[in-house]
């Protein structure tokens, strides 16, 4: 009996390891410098920005492409890196997604880290890293990321909640409010818009039948719907030609207030940017910002609070960014399994010992068996 009980606890006791291995949460606490020392002598951080700096400096788009996958992680089930996740339905193939760029940057980046710290640092955080070493080499200045996060399990298209452009600012606040985010932070950031690009089918509506009227949005400067007119030619073709977010041809590629400069002007691209210039619960925002020189401040603060969302979730550290690390899990409940496997037998032997002492035990019985028997 006494053995029976120890291999029962030996089972369960098991059973929770397992478990607490799989379930390490991605709710941890976040801090600035997390990884120093963490990685023998070297530094984390250098090594990611090594990494985003090189491939900056042969192609800055990938400034707005990281930007944007920021967002797109932050905002969908916390910044768990779900985003990179390769599957059939895994969030990368919903819609909004599907013009996300950059995915090769954060693999080199987290190559280079496991190269010299494998199993350390999440792809979450080379994410948030990556980011703000685009960031700043786009002129926005740097501002100190809080690291530590896990990587998520879970990444399901259906997850993706993403605010559509056509977006009211009331839906928008709203979105962004249950996200813990005030309407400032939406509007600060909502100025990752001061970079990158937007596909014209995004904005078409506005050049030439806005809200089925027929005509223009009247909220857009008419000249500036006419030059876009140009490069958003109204016709069903399978080209869905691009234009700078920010209007300002001096600006598009920098990080700075030249975007609320330019909505203020009625020179925004999408529906969302133009209108928070225009809602009353949102315009003095935008006025503050495009009148004052902290924008890189104050846009850094909202990155990092962006940065803190998360989902409490179980995760773990991902070998690749692009899989959860379904061979090192299914190497290991293989273990447990042989093991629980092991323990079953023994149990089994020592049930069938102790059945056979009192049926076969002593000599007298096992002779009354055979004689019964003949
Ligand atoms: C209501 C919120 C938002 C909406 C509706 C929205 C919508 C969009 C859309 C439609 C595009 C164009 C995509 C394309 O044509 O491929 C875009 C691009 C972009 N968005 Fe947003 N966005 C929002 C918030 C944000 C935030 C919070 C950030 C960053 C902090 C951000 C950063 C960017 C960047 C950098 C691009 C350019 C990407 C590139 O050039 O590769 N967006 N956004």
């Amino acid at each position: 009996m006494a053995t029976l009980r120890a291999g029962a606890a030996l089972g369960l006791a098991l059973i929770g390891l397992v478990l607490a291995s799989l379930s390490g949460s991605c709710h941890g606490a976040l801090q600035v410098g997390f990884y120093n020392g963490k990685c023998r002598v070297s530094d984390v951080e250098a090594i990611v920005a090594g990494v985003v700096a090189a491939r900056f400096s042969k192609d800055p788009t990938v400034a707005p492409a990281l930007l944007r996958m920021q967002f797109h992680d932050c905002f969908v089930t916390g910044c768990d890196a779900s985003i990179l996740l390769d599957g059939k339905s895994s969030e990368k193939t919903a819609l909004p997604n599907l013009s996300v760029k950059g995915y090769d940057v954060i693999d080199s980046a987290k190559a280079a880290v496991e190269t010299i710290c494998p199993g350390v640092v999440s792809c979450a955080d080379i994410i948030v890293m990556a980011t703000r070493d685009a960031v700043s080499l786009s002129g926005g200045g740097r501002y100190r990321v809080e690291t530590g996060r896990k990587d998520g399990l879970v990444s399901l298209a259906s997850n993706v909640n993403l605010p559509p452009p056509s977006i009211s600012v009331n839906d928008s606040i709203a979105a962004f409010a249950q996200k813990g985010l005030t309407v400032s932070d939406m509007v600060l950031l909502l100025g990752g818009h001061t970079i990158g690009i937007a596909h014209c089918s995004l904005f078409q509506d506005r050049l030439y039948n806005y809200q089925n009227t027929g005509k223009p949005d009247p909220t857009m400067d008419p000249s500036l719907a006419s030059a876009l007119r140009s490069t958003c030619p109204n016709k069903q073709t399978n080209v869905d030609n691009i234009v700078n977010l920010d209007q300002d041809p001096l600006s598009s590629s920098i990080v700075d207030n030249s975007f609320y400069k330019q909505i203020l002007a009625r020179r925004g691209i999408l529906q969302i940017d133009q209108e928070i210039a225009l809602d009353r619960q949102t315009k003095d925002i935008v006025g503050a910002i495009a009148g004052r020189l902290d924008f890189s401040t104050r846009f850094g603060e909202a990155m990092v609070k962006l940065g803190t969302l998360q989902n409490g979730a179980p995760g773990e550290i991902r070998q690749s960014c692009r899989a959860i690390n379904t061979a090192r899990r299914i190497t290991m409940v293989q273990s447990v399994a042989k093991q629980l496997n092991m323990i079953v037998e023994i149990l089994f032997g020592v049930m069938f010992m102790t059945k056979r002492k009192f049926t076969y035990g002593d000599g007298k019985n096992f002779a009354n068996r055979r004689i019964m028997e003949n």
